[in-house]
């Protein structure tokens, strides 16, 4: 089994949480984009999705799927998306495919927030993979110094990189999180952060996670 055929399997696995009649939300990634295909299988029992990004918002539509304006939901039933990586205790990074901003309003959105992992994505502590910051362009080198002198790691700036919502990124290495809900919180008072990729105050409801040997699931 492949690590594309374990992202499938999670995806798949999702397709349990969409109620019929109900406006599901839809992540970003290779995972997501396995959910979308298995989303078009079912797309007449649903009333629409919202999309985390342009490119799912693209996806979506190819297959049929109506895309709603996130402005126009008051709340989506189930939101799935995939992550960088998750914890046992449903913390997770994400943003590695940018997508970052959308993606935490959507899952604050969300009555139901499912995440789908292939198994490599899980780790003990958070922080191998480059934690993803979306900066203000004009505030990236105040943030990527105030990283240095006051939190640590050390902030790569994502070159030839604009997000949906016209920022940049800062990728920031050599993080060892061991308290990730105190971190995302005061990365939300740094001035010039627009989003950080820690999602540990609004975590997953459910995460799914696709192996070897089979389908685990996490509340
Ligand atoms: C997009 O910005 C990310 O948060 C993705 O959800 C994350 O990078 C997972 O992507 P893959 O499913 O492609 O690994």
């Amino acid at each position: 089994m492949t690590q594309d055929d374990m992202k499938k399997a999670a995806a798949k696995a999702a397709l349990e949480y969409v109620t019929v009649g109900s406006i599901v939300g839809v992540g970003t990634g290779s995972t997501a984009n396995h959910f979308i295909d298995c989303l078009a299988t079912i797309k007449g029992r649903i009333d629409g999705a919202v999309a985390s990004s342009l490119e799912t918002a693209t996806r979506l539509k190819k297959h049929g799927i109506e895309v709603i304006d996130m402005n126009m939901v008051d709340v989506m039933a189930v939101y799935v998306d995939g992550a960088d990586e998750a914890t046992r205790y449903l913390h997770l990074i994400k943003g590695g495919g940018g997508a970052l901003t959308r993606e935490k309003i959507a899952a604050a959105l969300s009555t139901k927030f499912v995440c789908i992992v292939d198994e490599s994505k899980m780790v003990d502590v958070l922080g191998d993979f480059p934690l993803p910051v979306e900066v203000i362009p004009m505030a990236r080198s105040y943030v990527a110094r105030h990283f240095v002198k006051h939190l640590g790691g050390e902030p790569v700036y994502r070159t030839g990189f604009t997000t949906d919502n016209g920022n940049v990124i800062l990728d920031i290495y050599g993080l060892s999180i061991m308290e990730p809900v105190k971190l995302e919180t005061e990365l939300n008072h740094v001035t010039g952060i627009v989003t950080n990729g820690l999602f540990a105050r609004r975590a997953p409801d459910v995460l799914i996670v696709s192996g070897k040997n089979g389908i685990q699931t996490l509340t």
